[in-house]
């Protein structure tokens, strides 16, 4: 069992959420997978990762009807996070496509729902559609993915722009390039931001600095990554995992303290950026 509680990041509105959560990117995609997947996600909310980051780009909608199957009966434990396409980011778009996720996910609302990535749509319209969502009481807060700090400084400039609760964005390891730039600025304003893919999607654990560090401190390289995310306090972290084993170990990486060594030994393999650098996304 794990052994220290889950905690807690502060968000804007001055609710808390988990800082580990459950990804869901490649679920629903296959109904032979469909058991593990609905049994992992149930396991998580049961370790107290109680954030679901889900999309209805996700398996065409599988992974939100997987979501939904997995926290039925249980919707008040858990923060649920759904995005929404950028074309279907108009004012009447986002309403059609946030009932079509609802339905999927049968509930009556979404705690934070997020604008997947910039496209042609304009912002202003973008952050209409959110606060008719807010209106109509289908969703709780809004938020975007994938903005660097240039569209964030457009976003918070629009009317409305500033209620903005989080960005959900690439950072592990090997893809650092927001320290000096999205991270110090989202820290001054106190908007914690979202780290997606926190293990490079499984290929930063053949890393051989990686499995050495995780070797001398008994923990699996999947815990190491995790772990190196985890020590920022006001960053949020969701990895995918399928399977039991991946959930409890995901799960266990909170016990993990990183030394200085540990610590300095990962900077050398994997140098922090030397200034501002533009966002990395998938
Ligand atoms: N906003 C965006 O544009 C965006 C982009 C990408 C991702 N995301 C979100 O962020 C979540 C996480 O990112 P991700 O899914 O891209 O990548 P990830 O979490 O870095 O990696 C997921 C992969 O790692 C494996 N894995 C998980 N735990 C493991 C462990 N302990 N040991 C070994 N392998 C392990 C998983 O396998 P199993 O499934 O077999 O357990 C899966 O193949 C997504 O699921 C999605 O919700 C958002």
């Amino acid at each position: 069992m794990p052994k220290r509680p889950i905690p807690m990041v502060k968000l804007p509105s001055g609710e808390t959420v988990p800082q580990l959560g459950q990804g869901t990117w490649r679920m629903g995609e296959s109904p032979r997978k469909r058991r593990e997947e609905v049994e992992a996600l149930k396991l998580g909310i049961e370790l107290g990762m109680t954030l679901i980051d889900t999309a209805e780009m996700y398996g065409s909608g599988g992974a939100e009807e997987i979501v939904g199957e997995a926290i039925a009966g249980r919707r008040e434990e858990i923060f649920l996070v759904s995005k929404v396409l950028p074309d279907n980011a108009s004012r009447a778009g986002m309403i059609a496509a946030c009932e079509w996720s609802l339905a999927r996910l049968g509930c009556d609302f979404i705690d934070l729902y997020l604008l997947h990535w910039r496209r042609d749509i304009k912002l202003a319209e973008t952050v209409a559609g959110f606060e008719a969502l807010l209106r109509e009481g289908l969703i709780r807060s809004w938020g975007v993915s994938n903005f660097d700090v240039g569209d964030m400084e457009e976003l918070v400039a629009l009317p409305g722009g500033d209620a903005v609760v989080t960005d959900q964005v690439l950072y592990n390891l090997q893809r650092r390039s927001i320290e000096k730039g999205l991270m110090p600025w989202a820290q001054r304003r106190n908007i914690p931001l979202m780290a997606y893919s926190p293990i490079e999607q499984g290929r930063l654990l053949r890393d051989p600095a990686l499995n050495s560090v995780a070797a001398r401190i008994r923990a699996t390289p999947a815990q190491v990554a995790l772990a190196w995310t985890l020590r920022r306090k006001d960053l949020i972290v969701i990895p995918k995992a399928s399977s039991i084993a991946h959930v409890k170990e995901n799960r266990a990486a909170l016990d993990i303290e990183l030394s200085d060594n540990d610590l300095a030994a990962l900077d050398r393999a994997f140098p922090p950026p030397a200034g501002p650098q533009p966002l990395e996304f998938l």
